[in-house]
């Protein structure tokens, strides 16, 4: 899916978004239920960050829940590798039901070789860029990913306030993209909600992470319809 943008009556334009809800705001305890609800709700991906406490200053959680989730709830594992190494657990994280594995461009591993390792495994690919990191960074890779994730906050945390400055770096993606990959996937992640969600659509994105907007609200259904449909 390209950016889907349908112009209706009176001018006001309306945009299709994917919304992947960051499972790291869902209640732990209750994992399957929180991950059905926002399923029947519309959401086509489950966002899944994965933090190693180096990479970013925080644990998160590994394979092993993915497994698990994965083999209970069946949909598209869209997962954040937050890792120094994510070469090294590419393989781990597509046995254990991973759709798409993004990694970051700041990372050690290799960009060539892990977007490779991620296609040998059968996932989707896609690169991440942390706010200080400049679009260009990606633009000789546009044609080997499927999805581009620019992150809206410092990753390690939920619940942290958006970025705007991630707006340009959407447009410079989209633009770039539009030229080598029309069909890439470009995902926003951090601080997206109700509020910051239309700027990052209207920027070009077109699957939106949302932890707490989505888990924390009183009716998490409700927030993944408005997003879906903005
Ligand atoms: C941050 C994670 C995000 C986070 C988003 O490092 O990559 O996916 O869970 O949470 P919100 O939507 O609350 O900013
Ligand atoms: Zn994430």
């Amino acid at each position: 899916m390209h950016r889907c943008v349908l112009p209706v009556h009176g001018g006001k334009v309306f945009f299709m978004a994917i919304v992947s809800p960051s499972l790291l705001s869902a209640d732990f305890a209750h994992l399957q239920a929180d991950c059905r609800r926002v399923l029947e709700a519309g959401a086509e991906f489950l966002h899944f960050d994965v933090m190693d406490g180096h990479f970013v200053p925080n644990i998160s959680f590994g394979a092993p829940v993915l497994k698990s989730i994965s083999r209970a709830v069946c949909a598209f594992y869209d997962v954040h590798l937050m890792l120094t190494d994510p070469l090294q657990y590419v393989d781990s994280f597509a046995k254990a039901g991973a759709s798409l594995i993004s990694f970051h461009m700041e990372s050690n591993s290799p960009v060539g070789e892990t977007i490779d390792a991620i296609h040998a495994a059968g996932c989707k690919a896609g690169l991440v860029l942390k706010p200080a990191t400049p679009a260009q960074e990606v633009f000789q890779w546009l044609n080997q990913v499927e999805l581009v994730l620019v992150m809206s906050v410092e990753p390690g945390f939920s619940g942290q306030s958006f970025l705007p400055s991630a707006l340009s770096k959407l447009r410079e993606i989209r633009k770039q993209a539009d030229q080598v990959n029309p069909g890439l996937l470009l995902e926003v992640d951090g601080g997206v909600g109700r509020a910051t969600a239309p700027a990052c659509c209207e920027a070009g994105a077109n699957v939106l992470v949302a932890g707490s907007a989505v888990f924390g609200a009183q009716d998490p259904a409700a927030e993944v319809a408005f997003l879906r449909g903005l």
